[in-house]
């Protein structure tokens, strides 16, 4: 037990560092929040027009957590990586620094699959850049994959990771409600639109 909760503050703490924040106020751009969606992953950063800073994003954001999974694994033991991971991606949404509103997970979900089952990366991009370059839309891409990832994980004989990533899945979902909204709308954003 001592081990888990210390993977989890760890991992909590990795994951809860804002760097779509962080990197668009050092860039100049202002307040992520008050732009586009509000929210402060790589998606929204796109739409402030800078590629890179939402390349810097996606990776930074991804890293962290796959930081937190294999350093929990290498100390620990593969579960601990789990948790720490896992405690990444709820440290990215709900960090304290920001009155526990952060992002939506997509990028901290695709960090912990690299720490924990880097295969799963290929399989994630596999299905998220089909639908995106059917859809045009980031969040029915990330919908799907989040979708896809558990029952893949299951497949390869790996139900921890599956049990993990699902409980993820639920959460990601849940955090997309006002995209979902506007899908079903007809009124969401497609990818790099601003506003
Ligand atoms: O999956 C991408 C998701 O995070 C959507 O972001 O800014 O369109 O709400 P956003």
């Amino acid at each position: 037990l001592p081990v888990a909760l210390a993977a989890l503050v760890f991992g909590y703490l990795l994951g809860s560092i804002p760097f779509g924040l962080i990197l668009t106020r050092a860039a100049g751009l202002g307040d992520i929040r008050s732009i586009g969606s509000g929210n402060i992953g790589a998606t929204n950063v796109l739409r402030t027009g800078n590629r890179k800073l939402a390349a810097a994003t996606l990776l930074l954001d991804a890293l962290k957590a796959t930081a937190a999974a294999a350093i929990g694994w290498y100390f620990f033991g593969k579960e601990a990586g789990l948790i720490a991971g896992f405690a990444a991606f709820l440290g990215h949404l709900f960090p304290v620094w920001l009155g526990f509103k952060g992002g939506k997970g997509v990028a901290t979900y695709i960090g912990t699959l690299l720490g924990i089952a880097p295969a799963m990366v290929l399989v994630f991009a596999f299905v998220w850049l089909s639908v995106a370059k059917l859809s045009k839309y980031s969040s029915l891409s990330a919908l799907v994959a989040t979708l896809v990832i558990p029952v893949a994980l299951w497949l390869i004989g790996e139900p921890k990771v599956s049990f993990v990533m699902a409980i993820m899945t639920v959460i990601s979902w849940w955090k997309h409600k006002a995209n979902i909204e506007r899908l079903i709308a007809g009124t969401e954003g497609k990818i790099g639109q601003k506003g």
